[in-house]
Formats: C-alpha cells, sequence, structure tokens
C-alpha cells in the first residue's frame, strides 16, 4: 500500500484524489488516509502530491515510520468502505496526526 505521511497535515492539497483510480483516498479531519487494503499500488498519486507526503510502504522515510500505522488504524471501525467520494469526509484523524500542533503552510 502507499501511505500518506506528515507534509498533508492540515495542508490537504489533494490533488492525489484525482489520480486515484480505485477511489481509496478517504478524508480526515487534519489529513488525508489511503486505505490499505483498498489501494491497488498503482503509484499514480505519489508524483502529483505537491509536498511529497506521499510514499510506498518501504520507502516511508525514517522519521515518518509511524506514518504506516496511521493510515491502517485510521480504518479501524471504518472497515472497506469501497470508494471515498461515497463516504464523504471522516470526522476524526489517528492519534498520531490529532497530537500535531497545527502546521502552517
Ligand atoms: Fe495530502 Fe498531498 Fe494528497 S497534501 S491530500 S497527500 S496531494
Ligand atoms: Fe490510489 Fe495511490 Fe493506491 S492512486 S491505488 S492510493 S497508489
Amino acid at each position: 500500500t502507499y501511505v500518506i505521511s506528515e507534509p498533508c497535515v492540515d495542508l490537504k492539497d489533494k490533488a492525489c484524489i484525482e489520480e486515484c483510480p480505485v477511489d481509496c483516498i478517504y478524508e480526515g479531519k487534519r489529513s488525508l488516509y489511503i486505505h490499505p487494503d483498498e489501494c491497488v499500488d498503482c503509484g499514480a498519486c505519489e508524483p502529483v502530491c505537491p509536498v511529497e507526503a506521499i510514499y510506498y510502504e518501504d520507502d516511508v522515510p525514517e522519521q515518518w515510520s509511524e506514518y504506516y500505522k496511521a493510515n491502517v488504524e485510521f480504518f479501524d471501525g471504518i472497515g472497506s468502505p469501497g470508494g471515498a467520494a461515497q463516504t464523504g469526509p471522516i470526522d476524526k484523524d489517528h492519534p498520531v496526526i490529532a497530537a500535531l500542533p497545527l502546521r502552517v503552510h
């Protein structure tokens, strides 16, 4: 799966959403999250993020290593909705993201 990491927090550019063929990039309050079971690893989202927040799971920079878990655990209790457009924004963040101070871009 691909992972959205810290540069997305409080920015949410959303260019990535337009590229995803399976609509598996979901919106939380302060960040977007890639669904680990729905992502088909096409990689289309990665180059379009203007702040390079998106990485293949094996390539997430060390300082953001907890973002793999954050993307996976965000969907605890949500399951696999099968499409972000129909789900709409989700009114929560993973605790790792929720605990961050406001990021000014
Ligand atoms: Fe976030 Fe980059 Fe997408 S800032 S919403 S991961 S384009
Ligand atoms: Fe979509 Fe990116 Fe995965 S475009 S299928 S979230 S690699």
